[in-house]
């Protein structure tokens, strides 16, 4: 009997132990904020420039605004070129003296040779030490630069064979061939002794998971999720690239142009993630964490997601996104 006592109090123990370390590491990653974010990712002789796509709104305006706030230069990358003008406008005015350039391509219809072509005068003229993986969305909506073609949200059923491509090319293609071209460079080696680094952050999604009637969304946030967790320990892997690191960025709901409908009340704004990606970024990285969830409550909601049961979170994630598919279905009746 005294022995299944001490064994329960040991098993208990443990899960005290385990609950406690997590907590720390939780709180921790969230308060302590280096003074300096991304420092080991800045060159002394040179700015430092961070290409980011999809950045002329949303999350990743919101990371290009904490990055020339922090001192970084800035490539936005988009497909609409008044769009990127008025971006890089509005980060001249947060940070007159912030380097900023432009690079309009359309990362659903770029092909192999155009992106190439695109990123060579960058690479050859500045050093690029960060990449933000970021442009992604459900492109089969047209809701903002034409009129509404279909719900944004329905049955895997209803695509096309364009549907489906339409996803892949934008979210995963694109993001896979251009990390393939610019690790290279990334990899370029440090001044010795520097401790410099360079970074690849992917944006992927809590939809990883699942999640019904944006079927092909969800499953394209897998794949950066997995390209960028394959990355990390590749690159970790090989002398040659062990100073580049990989990490995937997984947002639960975030409101911003592309998703501004039925969204949780306390859900943060575009750029409040984007400077929380910022600022927490070196804190996963030194953590040897692959993947974070920079603001606290989507991290809550990713513990709770892999605690319960399946038909929990089936039922969990099925009502969420019935409702969210209702606000839509509004919007595309008023629309169409
Ligand atoms: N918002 C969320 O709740 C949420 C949640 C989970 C994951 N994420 C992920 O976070 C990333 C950013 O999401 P977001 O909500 O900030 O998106 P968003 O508000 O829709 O902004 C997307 C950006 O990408 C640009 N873009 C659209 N189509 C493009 C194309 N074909 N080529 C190049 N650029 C294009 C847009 O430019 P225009 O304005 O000119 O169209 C805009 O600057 C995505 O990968 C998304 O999957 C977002």
């Amino acid at each position: 009997m005294s022995l299944i006592l001490l064994a329960l109090a040991g098993i208990g123990a443990i899960a005290v132990l385990r609950f406690a370390y997590f907590l720390y590491q939780f709180l921790s990653f969230h308060l302590l904020i280096p003074s300096e974010p991304l420092k080991k990712y800045k060159r002394a002789n040179t700015t430092a420039y961070a290409l980011v796509t999809g950045s002329s709104a949303g999350i990743g305006l919101g990371i290009a605004q904490e990055l020339v706030r922090q001192g970084f230069g800035v490539i936005l990358l988009g497909h609409l070129p008044d769009e990127l003008a008025s971006a890089a406008s509005t980060l001249q005015q947060i940070a007159p003296r912030a380097q900023i350039r432009t690079l309009v391509l359309n990362a659903r219809t770029a092909t192999p040779a155009e992106l190439e072509s695109a990123l060579q005068p960058l690479t050859s003229t500045l050093r690029i030490t960060i990449l933000v993986n970021n442009v992604g969305g459900n492109p089969i909506h047209h809701g903002r630069h034409g009129a509404v073609a279909t719900p944004a949200f329905r049955p895997h059923a209803t695509y096309s064979a364009a549907d489906v491509d339409a996803v892949i090319d934008m979210n995963a293609r694109f993001m896979a061939r251009l990390t393939a071209l610019l690790l290279p460079h990334l990899s370029k080696p440090p001044a010795p002794g520097s401790g410099e680094r360079s970074l690849v952050l992917t944006l992927s999604s809590g939809a990883h998971i699942g999640v019904p009637w944006l079927v092909m969304y969800g499953a394209t946030k897998a794949f950066n999720r997995a390209l960028g967790v394959g990355l990390a320990r590749e690159l970790a892997a090989d002398p040659a690239t062990a100073h580049v690191d990989s990490l995937v960025v997984v947002p639960g709901e975030v409101r911003t142009q592309g998703n501004c409908r039925d969204l949780p009340a306390g859900s943060p704004s575009w750029d409040r993630f984007g400077r929380e990606i910022v600022r927490k970024a070196d804190g996963a990285v030194s953590r040897g964490w692959r993947e974070m969830h920079p603001f606290w409550w989507h991290g809550v909601e990713d513990v709770l997601a892999r605690t319960v049961s399946e038909a929990v979170r089936s039922k969990g994630v099925t009502e969420q996104l019935a409702r969210k598919k209702r606000a839509w279905d509004e919007v595309y009746e008023k629309e169409k």
